[in-house]
């Protein structure tokens, strides 16, 4: 059968898809343009997509014997599920295999801003640093400070994991509560969404992009922020107002804020990067050897299982193998 892969995966990865098929590879670290996207799909099987790839009707339109989408991310706002459900067509995510990764990136972000890492560092580079002063270039602690989540899931959970070692009270909520034992475990309390927008210190959001969580953080939300809280987003652009962000962090209504994504990827909202106490990280959650590695793995694993004519390991809509 036919496989595009629209990233450029290493060979050794490549290789086991080639085993079994006919192989397209996006040789650029660059997404493929939308419209050459829309001619290379028409004789494909299986698509291994990036989360940069938007599948929809107008693309699916296009792939008419397509039997597999399998994103390498564990996100899939970028792929209309109902789209591809309609049309029989499997679509599989790598769900777990990053878990690790990002949340200490969440925790990579709250340092850096807490702690003013980025600006220390451009700071010494630039030949400013003269001497060591009591009151200079203060931060503020991250550890005992209360941390807020929003989206209790795999990451979520895996950042109150990183949390307990510094001693900070949890507090979140969540599509879903967390069952007695495990919120006792993991020392965390279940709260309103307002509740947890007033009482942290630092806010993690974990959620995925869905209608129901697209700008679940704007400019009503920020309000109830504290002038010193921190918010992390590592979960996708358009859960937080951007626009509404930049006012924020320019009128301090907020401390500060740790992004790994944006709301119109890859530009920042105006005036975003002029923000000091914002540090901006490329989307790199789980831009890691290994776990990049684990990702890729497992998309082939759900690509090749699903132009086998199986169930994929990570099928996100099995109810079109019932
Ligand atoms: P997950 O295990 O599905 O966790 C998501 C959590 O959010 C679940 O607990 C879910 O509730 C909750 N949720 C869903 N809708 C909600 C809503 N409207 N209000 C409140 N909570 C809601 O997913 P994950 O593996 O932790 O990944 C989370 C997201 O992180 C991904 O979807 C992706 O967008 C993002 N991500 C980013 C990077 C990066 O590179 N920056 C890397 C990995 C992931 P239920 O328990 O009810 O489902
Ligand atoms: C990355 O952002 C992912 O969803 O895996
Ligand atoms: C700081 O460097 C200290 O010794 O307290």
């Amino acid at each position: 059968m036919n496989v595009l892969v629209t990233g450029n995966l290493p060979e050794s990865i490549i290789s086991t898809i080639r085993a079994e098929h006919r192989v397209e590879v996006n040789p650029k670290d660059e997404p493929i343009p939308r419209d050459q996207l829309l001619s290379a799909v028409a004789d494909k099987h299986g698509i291994l997509s990036m989360l940069t790839d938007r599948v929809d009707d107008a693309l699916l339109d296009q792939a008419p014997h397509l039997k597999i989408v399998a994103n390498c991310a564990v996100g899939y706002d970028n792929i209309d599920m109902a789209a591809a459900t309609q049309r029989r067509i499997a679509v599989t995510n790598t769900p777990g295999v990053l878990t690790d990764s990002t949340a200490d990136v969440v925790f990579a972000l709250m340092l850096a801003v807490g702690r003013r890492v980025v600006e220390g560092d451009q700071r010494v580079r630039q030949g400013h640093f003269k001497h060591f002063a009591p009151f200079h270039f203060l931060g503020q602690d991250i550890s005992g400070k209360t941390l807020g989540i929003v989206g209790m899931g795999r990451i979520g959970q895996a950042v109150a994991k990183r949390a307990a070692g510094f001693n900070m009270p949890i507090i979140y909520t969540s599509r879903t509560r967390l069952p007695a034992e495990k919120e006792a475990a993991m020392g965390a309390r279940y709260e309103n969404f307002e509740t947890v927008l007033g009482e942290s210190d630092f806010l993690s959001l974990n959620v995925p992009l869905t209608p129901q969580t697209h700008h679940l953080v704007g400019a009503d939300q920020l309000r109830l922020m504290k002038p010193t809280a921190i918010l992390i987003n590592t979960a996708r652009g358009p859960v937080i107002d951007e626009i509404a962000l930049v006012q924020a962090l320019r009128e301090q209504w907020i401390g500060g804020a740790g992004l790994d994504v944006y709301e119109n990827e890859p530009f920042l909202a105006p005036g975003l990067i002029a923000c000091k106490n914002a540090v901006v990280l490329p989307h790199v959650g789980s831009a890691t050897i290994e776990t990049r590695t684990r990702m890729a793995e497992l998309a082939t694993q759900n690509l090749l299982v699903g132009l086998r004519g199986g169930t994929p390991p990570n099928c996100l809509n099995s109810e079109i193998f019932t």
